[in-house]
């Protein structure tokens, strides 16, 4: 089983990829926490609030954390995701809210308290709370097992400006931080995540599974063909957030490089890129880049996920 924390801003891919953890065996989800992101800060924390009873899961606490990037104005990205964070979704009151205690106190607390190299932390959103988590307990960086993030861009470009993906984008210093500290990342950027588009058929099928959390992933992925369509012109939307849960569940589904990753935050221009260094001798360096992802066998994870959603 792997222990896991998930920080995020749910956001459609977001929400399928906790809905995914919610329902995966061999997760032991230790918190869910939040970052103003896609959406301000606390339809963030409400969302991953809702997701959580959608998928019967209160025994998950959920954390708010950063409503502000470290050192950017807030920017969102609701046209993707819709004005609350979840599609065609009508948001709701959750029958239990978020935790009093702030995400980064949460982090540091959980990770701090368990051995050295036993707790995953898979990060959905713009980098924030971890980047505060890491100046404030930089043992940290060596607590962690692994940080499994999405986020960045290389060969193929970006989706918010020319250079940059949306989370490191949305906050490039937590981001540099976090990839300048000594915390083991892999980092799936558009270059995997284009490659997993969420067909018509696959659509479908997750449907058909007709329980609740599936429901409710087909009803976010029908919301992302229909914007992807409108607005980027793609027939299929790519799914983004899920490949950090997938990769997690399942690393041999994608192919990794060794490489030194550095970010951009300083040009206005290119604020965000990933600089991802794969020449020479970074053979041990401590980051790994997503270049390929099996589409095929993390749809097939999503499904076979969601199917067990609410059997405990
Ligand atoms: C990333 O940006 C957000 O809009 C998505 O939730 C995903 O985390 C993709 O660039
Ligand atoms: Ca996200």
């Amino acid at each position: 089983k792997t222990t896991l924390i998930i920080d995020c801003d749910p956001g459609v891919d977001d929400a399928t990829g906790l809905l995914m953890a919610f329902a995966a065996s061999n997760i032991d989800l230790l918190a869910i926490t939040t970052v103003g992101g896609n959406v301000p800060a606390e339809r963030t924390a409400r969302n991953a609030c809702i997701l959580r009873q959608i998928a019967e899961r209160e025994d998950v606490p959920v954390f708010a954390g950063a409503a502000r990037p470290l050192v950017r104005e807030p920017a969102g990205a609701g046209e993707f995701h819709g004005e609350e964070g979840l599609g065609d979704m009508a948001p709701f009151v959750p029958a239990k809210g978020a935790e009093d205690e702030h995400a980064v106190d949460a982090i540091i607390r959980l990770v701090m308290s368990r051995p050295n190299g036993t707790v995953d932390l898979v990060a959905m959103g713009p980098m924030t709370n971890l980047a505060l988590a890491l100046r404030r307990e930089p043992l940290l960086a060596e607590r962690l097992k692994q940080v499994v993030a999405m986020g960045g861009a290389r060969s193929e470009g970006g989706n918010i400006t020319a250079s940059a993906e949306f989370n490191i984008w949305a906050d490039p210093d937590a981001a540099h931080e976090v990839m300048q500290s000594p915390v083991p990342v892999v980092m799936i950027g558009l270059d995997a995540t284009h490659q997993v588009r969420a067909t018509e058929e696959r659509i479908r099928t997750i449907e058909a599974i007709g329980n609740a959390s599936s429901k409710a992933v087909a009803g976010m992925l029908r919301f992302s063909q229909r914007v992807e369509r409108t607005i980027v012109g793609w027939d299929a939307a790519p799914l983004h957030d899920p490949c950090t849960v997938a990769y997690v569940m399942a690393p041999e589904l994608f192919r990794l490089r060794p490489a030194e990753i550095r970010i951009e935050a300083q040009s206005d221009l290119t604020r965000g890129h990933t600089a991802v260094e794969m020449r020479g001798d970074v053979l041990e360096a401590r980051h790994l880049w997503a270049v390929k992802a099996d589409a095929e066998g993390i749809f097939d994870l999503i499904g076979e996920t969601l199917a067990n959603a609410g059997v405990k």
